[in-house]
């Protein structure tokens, strides 16, 4: 529960495009060199161009791939806890479908868009009924995003159904969402559902190092060490620590990490606890204080 509510915390302090940078359609930012700059955050300038690019959850990602290069994109539900790479792997696959055209296929819309029952009725519908010139593109089937789908309401969802069913002829639905269980199953049924588990900490390792790498970055091994651990498998985390980090600090070792997270060091709980198994409760408090 305690996990459950700590990934609630990090979605639902930001259900606004603006206060979330690294939300979907700020990608066309990343893909733009002039973009490359200082001011923008790391997550966004290291998000997962294609598909290759996305680090773990190989055998999804590689399903999706062969998918998408055979056009035949089922309708998809992605689902699993933030940071993980859902968002991104979607727009890798939008990229791919469409190239440069990609905004004049895809319809994008997230949490903060009002995604009641008229919406899905009128926005979802007049999309996916028009028809779009678009030349050069691989595909011409249009891709409807919702994102943080497990926030639409029962109703909207049941309208959904309908809308899925009636234009999957021109249109593919992805679904995106941290809670499963909060996608009504005629919606789940519908779709082909892939589950995004958090990273281990090989790929978190492995992603956090080219970044390092990119940045030229001074870090220890027990600063990555301390990263990973701290991130849980949350590659928005991590890479949100190391940044801010970067910024206080020139060396990036376990205590600085510890020092920007406001999480108290390993080494001192040891101490704590040692204190309180071995002296006296006087003298231990004493020290502890
Ligand atoms: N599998 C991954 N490989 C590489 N980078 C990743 C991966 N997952 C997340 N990231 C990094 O974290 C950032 C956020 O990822 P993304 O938006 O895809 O997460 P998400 O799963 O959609 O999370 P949420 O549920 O919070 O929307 C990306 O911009 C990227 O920098
Ligand atoms: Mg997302």
């Amino acid at each position: 529960m305690a996990e459950t509510n700590h990934h609630m915390d990090i979605d639902s302090d930001d259900h606004t495009y603006t206060a979330r940078p690294d939300k979907a359609k700020s990608v066309v930012v990343a893909s733009n060199p002039a973009a490359a700059g200082k001011a923008i955050p790391w997550v966004e300038k290291y998000r997962p161009l294609s598909l290759d690019d996305v680090a773990a959850h190989r055998d999804i990602v590689d399903t999706i791939d062969r998918l998408t290069t055979e056009n035949r994109l089922p309708h998809l539900l992605l689902y699993g806890p933030p940071g993980t790479g859902k968002t991104s792997t979607i727009l890798a696959v939008a990229r791919k479908l469409y190239g440069s055209q990609y905004q004049n296929m895809i319809l994008e819309l997230n949490a903060s868009d009002d995604r009641g029952i008229d919406v899905v009725r009128q926005q979802i519908q007049d999309f996916a009924s028009t028809q779009s010139l678009s030349f050069g593109v691989k595909s011409s089937v249009k891709l409807v995003l919702l994102d943080e789908a497990d926030a639409m309401t029962k109703d909207a969802q049941f309208a959904l159904r309908r809308v899925i069913e009636k234009y999957t002829k021109s249109t593919r639905f992805a679904l995106i969402c941290n809670h499963v269980n909060k996608i009504i199953p005629a919606l789940q049924s519908r779709c082909t559902r892939f589950r995004f588990a958090p990273l281990d900490a090989v790929h978190v390792t492995e992603r956090l190092k080219h970044v390092i790498k990119a940045e030229g970055l001074d870090v220890e091994d027990s600063g990555l060490a301390a990263l990973v651990r701290l991130s849980n498998g949350d590659m928005r985390k991590a890479l949100n620590i190391l940044q801010s980090t970067h910024m206080a600090s020139q060396q990036i070792t376990e205590e600085t990490v510890y020092l920007c997270t406001g999480n108290p060091l390993p080494k001192d709980i040891e101490q704590i606890s040692y204190w309180l198994l071995n002296e006296q409760f006087a003298d231990s408090f004493k020290s502890i204080e």
